[in-house]
């Protein structure tokens, strides 16, 4: 069967895998690799479990967590686990960046332990020093600029309800200067999807060059989510930025997703939120909990897509034709 022979492509073409290649950003792929990605991980999650367990046997996935997690941490150590692999977790003072030793050491050693790393860091800058250092690749698994792993999971989910990513409107509200929004407008970019922002002035995403014709931003919240097939947010506050909590209460006070703001999308749009969410902030409950939202398909599908780009950096997969 095609599905079949695909999936047992990606398990036996271990030996040509180039050196190390790292997924920091969305750009660190293409739009052909991703819809590599993005295919596998539909074939994997239409797949029984136990006929994947050959795929990574004998792997091993070191996880480094700067801040807390429980999606990417469970996810990508289940994931491992299903594909016959291991995942070992390092957080806190076993994990210092910077502090006990340098990002480029820690590299360095781990790149003698473990076949692939996944990192968690607070600031950008530390994470590309460790994986100029590391011979094996290295994920990001979330930094103050870019969440890859969550745009590869959330570009699956609106291929998945919408049947296709080129043309989508897709409407972030909220903190667009965030690692989500940028990871997210990346992967719209390059999958032919429109964005759409719609957030206070002072948290603008840049848009210059290669995003100036595929997205626009927007004071008006509702001039924004027009005729949107895709809402999107995410907390105000990200992990590490406690201390502009005040600040961003009042800046993001009118751009809560709530059911008004919600009508002005297309009646079959589709709300999606990275998690964790705070209701009555950036979202209301009846929007996260109502007949629109998506979220925890779209947190599933960071399990899928997440085997997929294990798969694809561990394993020979271009021989595979995903037609
Ligand atoms: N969405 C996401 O990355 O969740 P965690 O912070 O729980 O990993
Ligand atoms: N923007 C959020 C995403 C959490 C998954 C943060 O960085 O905290």
């Amino acid at each position: 069967m095609y599905m079949t022979s695909a999936l047992a492509l990606a398990a036996r073409g271990t030996s040509a895998a180039p050196a190390a290649r790292h997924v920091l950003k969305v750009g660190d792929l293409d739009a052909v690799e991703i819809t590599t990605i993005l295919d596998l991980a539909g074939q994997l999650k239409a797949t029984r479990t136990v006929d994947q367990l050959q795929f990574l046997r004998g792997r091993t996935l070191a996880m480094l967590f700067e801040k807390p997690s429980l999606r990417t941490r469970v996810s990508f150590e289940t994931g491992m686990t299903q594909l016959g692999g291991h995942a070992i977790m390092a957080s806190g003072s076993d994990f210092m960046v910077g502090k006990r030793e340098t990002p480029e050491d820690a590299a360095r050693v781990l790149s003698r332990y473990v076949d692939a790393v996944m990192v968690r860091t607070h600031a950008h800058e530390p994470l590309e020093r460790f994986a100029s250092a590391s011979t094996v690749p290295v994920i990001n698994g979330l930094s103050a600029l870019h969440h890859p792993c969550q745009a590869l999971a959330d570009i699956l989910t609106i291929k998945e309800k919408l049947g296709h990513l080129a043309g989508i409107k897709v409407c972030y509200v909220g903190d667009a200067r965030n690692n989500v929004a940028a990871s997210l407008l990346d992967a719209c970019a390059l999958m032919g999807a429109q964005v759409t922002f719609a957030c206070p002035p002072t948290l603008r995403p840049n848009l210059s060059g290669k995003h100036k014709r595929n997205a626009r931003a927007f004071t008006s919240a509702v001039r924004a989510i027009a005729d949107a097939d895709v809402v999107y947010t995410d907390v105000w506050v990200s992990m590490g930025e406690e201390a502009l909590t005040e600040r961003r209460m009042a800046e993001l006070l009118p751009y809560t997703v709530d059911e008004e703001l919600m009508s002005h999308a297309a009646p079959h749009a589709i709300f999606m939120h990275c998690l964790p969410a705070h209701r009555g902030e950036e979202v209301t409950t009846g929007v996260l909990e109502g007949t629109q939202s998506v979220v925890f398909d779209q947190a599933e599908n960071r399990l899928h897509v997440q085997k997929a780009l294990l798969l694809y950096l561990l394993t020979d997969t271009t021989r595979i034709a995903l037609a």
